[in-house]
């Protein structure tokens, strides 16, 4: 499919022109109509949007979801206003439209950047056909910290893999044509650091360095828009004391100065007025003045740039030719997008909402997503004529399959566990000799955690011990609901609700053998679990697909594949807990007081990257080609790290190979393990394949202080490993 996303924002003298020519014609009302979006939700309550549109007092919505309302809103803005200027149609269409993948914190699990940009362009194609052309994804925030409920929207803790992931979405997300004569423009968020914050708290305060700015949160918002993302949000949080939304350094020195964007910068949904509550701004006059002179073009929701712009400008506190930039740019997306030549959507495209070929692919996505954390005595795969017992409410709550921002997923459209195990219980290879349900626990009602969680149900409970006695093996659907994840929903308790736990324990007493499904939009701290239980399949929120990817899995049809995108805590008290840490002075073995908790391993559960399969895969014989190589930062010298990877077992296995290394001293300590690459192989059974990775120094810097990218002489430390703890070992050095 050709794909021209990288070039979306390429510069071009005809359109540009055709900006021009526009703007020559359009009064100060229309340009700061351009600078205005509102929610449809919120507009379609005024009685007058259609004049407003007709006026030019409007230049984009959200959230509209409906093809024959966008095309309505668009003639209106296209043959009913002065210039026929058409609206930006946005919204939140972060892991799917009505094909919903699981979140993307689940589809990073794969470590597949092709699943990444075909799910993202699904996503594209049926948001398009249903008249949104502009997406608010992906969210490319690295999260550190799993309290914080966004994490779930993101690819995790990992800085190579944020960039990757990043990449992998605007490029699907941008497939130009993605349905014939419509492309979409994607919007990563939240710049930046956003997912930095203390406590795991949404909208709150985050510092951070400007070296560890430069190594972990901007690298892949610079990789999003080098893969050629068009516009970009702003974030809520303040950054080193200042509110990231009038972030002179963000905007001024490192995205428009350093990185030369020339797209459009969204502020996030009233995060212009917000910065009166952040305490930056004295009133709503200086927050919009702040936001344009920090580089802000559209506003979302606050009303400030309608509002206040034209008396800033009379009493000379802005300068015109930022509202001419920002109009410039908003123009520009929407000439790039052709929404000047094609505003409307027509309804044959509709066909491939949810259409077989998405569905399918969304079941690949589950599939790839779900990671097996302990397979005791080989339990799993399912063995032929078991009884099954099927407890816990999620193993038949379809809409809890969704996740978080599922704007257009149907609970109707997602197929259970149960569901699956049923419509397959004639053909399943599992050949089931009976399979029960118990519900166990009742699920929150309420969209918080803290009061809502519903006591133990003692008749659940003996219904579910009665179910599990009659079994052979438990399965047990645990974990959050999707609403306890996302944007708002942080948690200070990363446990399985009470009421899970306790039917666990009484299930224990049983005496069956129990498999833990866990859904969850972050990482759960499952050490009670993880010592007591034989088998931990960890299935984030799978999507529509969910029952289907997961019982491929159960019965063995699929190899299981996904590696944690996301170090697993054994505590909430760990938290922020990631592999990239830097080595602590007084380590374990220094003897004597050294790094660590009184009361608990300081460890983690399961390290970033980790993940079992059904197969045995051996890692043997690291070869480096070159003990040393040039440290120049430009020196084009590379060296090839290599390795032999064996299935030993007798089927078919998908490995996730991966490339760690360590700077064993420099001027900035490094990460204990910082990873480098990665590979997602295929492996036949028995086979052994020779794996190459190649770095060159240019790989292996970090930014100094003064936010220079640098590398320093020195020996370095390098792995070929499954994950970020184990893995061969060699050493080279940069000269
Ligand atoms: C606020 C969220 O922070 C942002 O991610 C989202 O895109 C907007 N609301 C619009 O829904």
């Amino acid at each position: 499919m050709k794909n021209s996303s990288k070039n979306f924002l390429a510069i071009n003298t005809a359109e540009e022109a055709q900006i021009s020519s526009i703007m020559a014609r359009m009064e100060l009302s229309e340009k700061i109509g351009q600078m205005h979006q509102l929610s449809w939700q919120f507009f379609s309550k005024d009685q007058n949007w259609e004049q407003i549109i007709r006026e030019g007092r409007i230049g984009a919505l959200l959230s509209v979801r409906d093809r024959d309302t966008v095309n309505r809103l668009q003639k209106i803005a296209t043959e009913e206003s002065r210039l026929g200027i058409p609206l930006l149609i946005g919204d939140d269409v972060i892991h799917g439209l009505r094909t919903v993948f699981p979140i993307p914190l689940g589809e990073a699990a794969s470590f597949n950047p092709e699943l990444m940009e075909a799910s993202a362009r699904v996503a594209a194609k049926e948001a398009l056909a249903s008249g949104t052309h502009w997406t608010f994804a992906p969210m490319i925030d690295i999260a550190l910290d799993s309290r914080w409920g966004r994490i779930a929207e993101g690819a995790g803790e990992d800085v190579y893999l944020g960039k990757i992931a990043a990449a992998a979405r605007v490029r699907g997300f941008q497939t130009e044509n993605a349905i014939p004569g419509h492309t979409m423009v994607s919007c990563p968020k939240h710049f930046a650091a956003y997912g930095a914050m203390e406590g795991g708290l949404d909208y709150y305060h985050a510092e951070v360095s400007e070296a560890r700015m430069r190594d972990v949160y901007l690298p892949p918002f610079k990789a999003a828009l080098e893969a050629g993302a068009g516009t970009l949000m702003s974030a809520y949080h303040t950054l080193n004391g200042i509110p990231a939304s009038g972030h002179q350094w963000l905007y001024q020195q490192i995205l428009y100065g350093e990185w030369d964007f020339q797209g459009l910068v969204v502020s996030d949904w009233n995060a212009i007025y917000q910065l009166i509550d952040q305490g930056m701004a004295a009133d709503k006059s200086e927050a919009v003045e702040i936001a344009l002179k920090t580089g802000l073009h559209l506003d979302m929701q606050s009303f400030g740039y309608l509002n206040k712009l034209a008396e800033l400008l009379q009493n000379k506190r802005i300068d015109p030719s930022l509202i001419d930039d920002a109009v410039r740019r908003i123009l520009r997306i929407k000439i790039k997008l052709g929404l000047f030549e094609r505003p409307f959507v027509s309804s044959e495209h509709s066909q491939v909402i949810l259409c077989v070929e998405h569905r399918e692919l969304a079941r690949k996505s589950a599939q790839q997503s779900i990671v097996l954390l302990k397979n005791e005595s080989n339990i799993l795969p399912l063995k032929p004529r078991q009884k099954l017992a099927i407890i816990g409410a999620l193993a038949k709550e379809a809409g809890e399959m969704l996740g978080t921002w599922n704007t257009c997923g149907l609970a109707e459209d997602a197929i259970t566990l149960w569901q699956a195990l049923e419509s397959r219980q004639e053909h399943s290879p599992l050949q089931a000799e009976s399979i029960r349900y118990a519900q166990a626990y009742e699920l929150p009602k309420a969209n918080y955690a803290s009061d809502s969680i519903p006591e133990l149900n003692q008749e659940l409970l003996a219904e579910a011990i009665k179910v599990a006695e009659q079994s052979d093996i438990i399965l047990f659907a645990a974990g959050e609901p999707c609403s306890w994840s996302g944007e708002a929903h942080c948690r200070t308790d990363l446990n399985l609700p009470k009421p899970q736990q306790a039917v666990l324990q009484a299930l224990m007493k049983t005496g069956k053998p129990i498999v833990l499904l866990v859904f969850a939009g972050r990482a759960l701290s499952l050490e009670w679990e993880s010592e007591n239980l034989a088998s931990i399949l960890y299935c984030w929120h799978p999507g529509i697909e969910a029952g289907n990817a997961i019982l491929d899995i159960l019965e063995g049809s699929i190899n299981p594949s996904g590696r944690l995108p996301i170090t697993l805590p054994r505590h909430v008290g760990q938290m922020p807990l990631y592999y990239h840490q830097r080595l602590p002075g007084r380590s374990r073995d220094n003897g004597g007081n050294h790094t660590r908790y009184v009361d608990r391993a300081t460890y983690e559960l399961y390290p970033f990257g980790f993940g079992l399969s059904y197969s045995q895969v051996k890692y043997k014989e690291l070869q480096i080609s070159k003990s040393r190589i040039s440290a120049k930062v430009d020196s084009n010298e590379w060296l090839e790290i290599r390795a032999e990877i064996v299935n030993e077992s007798n089927r078919d296995c998908v490995e996730v190979v991966q490339l760690y290394v360590h700077d064993v001293a420099a001027s900035i300590p490094r990460p204990r393990r910082e990873l480098k690459g990665f590979q997602r192989i295929n492996l036949e059974p028995g086979e052994k394949r020779q794996l190459v990775f190649r770095l060159k120094s240019s790989d292996l810097g970090f930014h100094n202080s003064q936010g220079i990218y640098i590398t320093e002489p020195g020996q370095f430390q390098v792995w070929i490993a499954p994950d970020s703890r184990l893995g061969l070992k060699g050493e080279f050095w940069l000269d």
